[in-house]
């Protein structure tokens, strides 16, 4: 096990905690930029509470609504050029991941005089960030809970994205029944993003760590037995727990352990929204079966069977080979069966037209050390794989 640094600054704040939102935001000032994204949270009436709360704390409160799926760095601009104009004191992000994404980066963009997107494109320092909130209305990102936030720049075809300490939220509520009004599509999508997150994780050649497979494993359990009950019955309370929970501790960096390896299917999904601008866990969804049967091999194997038997439940018969073959297909089965998403990228309308660009920007020029070592070409191979 390598060393590490475990540092999580978030406060959390689980249930139905609304009643001390003033009080948190009030420990950073009295100018709070409230954002959000199309319009959810007037529907919920979620809106309303966070305002009544806001005006009771005698807070002053300014506003950047807008935030699209697949935050744009134009949301991105805007918002810290509020930040700067109204000299504000801390960010209320009120949404999904994507709101939060935006928010992180207005959060550092109030900070500097240059252009935020030099944050992603040249990974320009962040150096400081105003103090972010967030109320959590989707369970998906786990940016409610780690410092990463990714943003599109439409005009270039750019999804990019990084992970910093100082992007963490102060705090965050995460209230299950504030996810009552997902759709069945966005929590199907947003349970294949978890679970996504926890395999990035979890299949690796590095040596393991007995006691974050198990807890990788119950993890990947519980997004396959509650995401199905939440899409049936969207205000199940335990199941929207069990998913909310369990998104924030697949990426806030608990289950790493000290692992380097890269992660593989992040980088190729994000040229898909890149390029198609498609949600984020469906893109998952088609790659991840598909990457996982390419990197199958001697060195591979050994954890692809775990995760066929301790995940899908392979009967202990089987060989290694079977458990494997066994797992990819059952998680197959629960992408496109059991939470109905679309299995193909032919199906989303996408040719081969950007393969070759993808993959080479998905690989950054060189090769994705992950569970098996990908190049262009390999990456190329798997979008074939997805038509
Ligand atoms: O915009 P509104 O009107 O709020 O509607 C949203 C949006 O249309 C809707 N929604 C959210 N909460 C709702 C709701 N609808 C009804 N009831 C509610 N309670 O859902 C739609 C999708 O929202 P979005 O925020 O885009 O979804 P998600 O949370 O899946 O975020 C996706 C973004 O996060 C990035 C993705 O790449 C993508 O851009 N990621 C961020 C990560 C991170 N910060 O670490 C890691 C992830 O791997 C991911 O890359
Ligand atoms: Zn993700």
């Amino acid at each position: 096990m390598n060393g590490f640094i475990y540092n999580i600054p978030t406060k959390i704040y689980f249930g139905d905690k609304l009643c001390m939102l003033g009080d948190e935001l009030k420990k950073y000032g009295k100018r709070v930029l409230l954002t959000y994204g199309g319009g959810s949270i007037k529907k919920s009436g979620l809106y309303d509470r966070v305002m009544k709360e806001l005006k009771s704390a005698g807070l002053e409160i300014y506003e950047l609504s807008g935030i699209a799926p697949n935050p744009r760095i134009e949301s991105v601009r805007e918002g810290a050029n509020m930040c700067k104009e109204h000299g504000i004191d801390v960010i209320l992000a009120v949404g999904g991941g994507s709101t939060l994404d935006a928010s992180k980066y207005m959060a550092a963009g109030a900070k500097v005089d240059f252009d935020p997107w030099l944050f992603l494109s040249e990974r320009a320092p962040i150096e400081s960030a105003l103090p972010v909130v967030t109320v959590l209305t989707l369970s998906a990102t786990g940016s409610e809970m780690d410092g990463g936030g990714v943003i599109t720049n439409l005009a270039t075809n750019e999804k990019l994205g990084r992970m910093e300490d100082i992007l963490r939220p102060q705090a965050s509520f995460l209230d299950p029944a504030l996810t009552y009004s997902v759709s069945s599509f966005q929590t199907a999508a947003g349970s294949a993003d978890i679970l996504s997150h926890i395999m990035e994780t979890y299949f690796t050649t590095e040596p393991d760590l007995y006691m974050l497979d198990g807890i990788m494993e119950t993890l990947m359990r519980t997004v396959i037995k509650y995401a199905p009950v939440a899409m049936k019955k969207p205000c199940d309370y335990e199941a929207r727990a069990n998913l909310m929970w369990a998104s924030s501790w697949a990426i806030n960096g608990f289950i790493t352990g000290g692992k380097t390896h890269a992660w593989s299917v992040h980088p190729m999904e994000h040229e898909l929204s890149a390029f198609y601008d498609i949600t984020h866990g469906l893109g998952l969804a088609i790659l991840t079966p598909r990457w996982l049967g390419y990197c199958l091999n001697e060195k591979t194997l050994p954890k692809a069977a775990q995760f066929g038997y301790n995940v899908f439940g392979a009967p202990a018969t089987y060989t290694k080979e079977q458990a494997a073959e066994y797992g990819i297909s059952e998680l197959s089965r629960f992408f496109f069966g059991t939470l109905g998403l679309e299995s193909t990228l032919g199906g989303l309308k996408i040719g081969r037209e950007n393969f070759a660009k993808m993959a080479a920007k998905a690989t950054g020029g060189g090769v994705i050390n992950g569970f098996i070592p990908l190049t262009a070409a390999d990456v190329e191979k798997i979008y074939e794989l997805c038509l």
